[in-house]
């Protein structure tokens, strides 16, 4: 076991420092961001033409990847829609072969993810997979298949293949919209330019992060907070979920405009709260974290660096290098489980193996 885990003290943290390398794994060969074209492998031009919509069915972290996914094909004008897999007998049925239903599951074995899917094609919808795992069961129920090539994932918690679901994800919606829309999004190009340079950003993240020094001064806390707007919300969705994983301390992400219908109760100087800030419409959130500062709380901002100046109200800053802000939410994240990584630490928790949880979860 030691000999797989290279040298680190944990899967995990040799798992968060694989990521320039996975997410390579990811777009090699799929993107040209010369010529701005996608290509995905066993998906031809014209693929997706037919497809009225898109339900994707996910559970924990494969549905905050899912969430940056809806609203990216929200946002090329397909209408598309993120579902608890647990939860998606409540959902609107997919009613023909137009109605594209998309698994997004690391191990391809989640029990709530392959019952939406079985929901899915006995409804006559099209079913696709987006996993990490060849040959798992998601791959055989679902009529096609998207591989993320992350490489295996030990650690209970996903990280690496966080990623690159958000970045798999993006080029299929990428793909998709262009063959609905019959037109690439204008967008694309500058889209693609930032993604050829992201595993760079990542590393980026890794050297500098100050995330160890932030968990020192914060691991005694009893309660942490997160919240962000827009894809910032799925970002800080994912950072809650992976600190309380692994942590045991509580912690929960809202979007930021929920705060004053009922969070805001909590907030005291014991509850340090995450902002993450990737957007354009994020002044608001600037102005809901002087909000909880002003309640005492520590603020924890993860924005771009170049607004550190701007941001320097916060008690401490996460930076992220400039990016497309529709994949700069990965690079919040992975300071994110730097952060929860370097607090579980200090609190010697098993991390790769958290109590109660399994890598994946077969039984309902
Ligand atoms: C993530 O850190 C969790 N371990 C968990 O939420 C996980 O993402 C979820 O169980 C879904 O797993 P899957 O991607 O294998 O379907």
């Amino acid at each position: 076991e030691a000999a797989g885990k290279a040298g680190y003290p944990h899967f995990m943290l040799k798992e968060i420092y694989e990521q320039p390398e996975s997410l390579r794994q990811t777009i090699h060969g799929r993107v040209d961001s010369i010529n701005s074209t996608i290509e995905l492998e066993d998906f031809e031009d014209g693929a997706f033409t037919d497809v009225d919509h898109v339900q994707f069915v996910s559970m924990g972290t494969s549905n905050h990847a899912a969430m940056y996914a809806a609203a990216h094909l929200t946002e090329l004008g397909i209408p598309a829609d993120a579902y608890m897999a647990g939860e998606y007998a409540e959902a609107p049925r997919p009613t023909t072969e137009n109605s594209l239903v998309i698994a997004v599951t690391q191990s391809g074995e989640t029990a709530d993810t392959l019952n939406a899917i079985r929901r899915a094609n006995n409804a006559g919808a099209r079913t696709l997979a987006v996993t990490n795992t060849v040959g798992s069961s998601v791959t055989r129920e679902c009529d096609e298949s998207l591989f993320i090539r992350a490489g295996p994932e030990i650690g209970v918690a996903a990280s690496k293949t966080f990623t690159s679901q958000v970045i798999a994800l993006t080029l299929l919606s990428e793909c998709i919209a262009e063959d609905v829309n019959e037109t690439t999004n204008p967008g694309r190009r500058a889209m693609l330019g930032e993604l050829a340079d992201l595993p760079g950003d990542i590393q980026q993240v890794l050297d500098e992060t100050p995330a160890e020094e932030i968990a020192d001064a914060l691991f005694g806390c009893k309660s942490y907070f997160f919240l962000g707007r827009g894809s910032a919300r799925a970002a800080a969705l994912e950072g809650a979920l992976k600190l309380k994983e692994i942590s045991y301390e509580h912690a929960e992400g809202f979007a930021a405009s929920e705060l004053k219908h009922g969070p805001l109760a909590l907030v005291t100087e014991e509850t340090p709260v995450f902002g993450v800030i990737t957007g354009e419409d994020d002044l608001k959130t600037v102005s809901n974290l002087k909000e909880v500062q002003a309640r005492g709380a520590p603020v924890i901002v993860v924005a771009p660096a170049s607004l550190e100046r701007d941001l320097e109200f916060a008690d401490y800053f996460l930076p992220i290098p400039e990016t497309h802000s529709s994949i700069a939410g990965v690079l919040a994240n992975i300071q994110l489980q730097l952060v929860s990584y370097h607090i579980a630490d200090q609190l010697g928790r098993p991390i790769d193996k958290p109590r109660n949880l399994a890598k994946s979860v077969t039984v309902e």
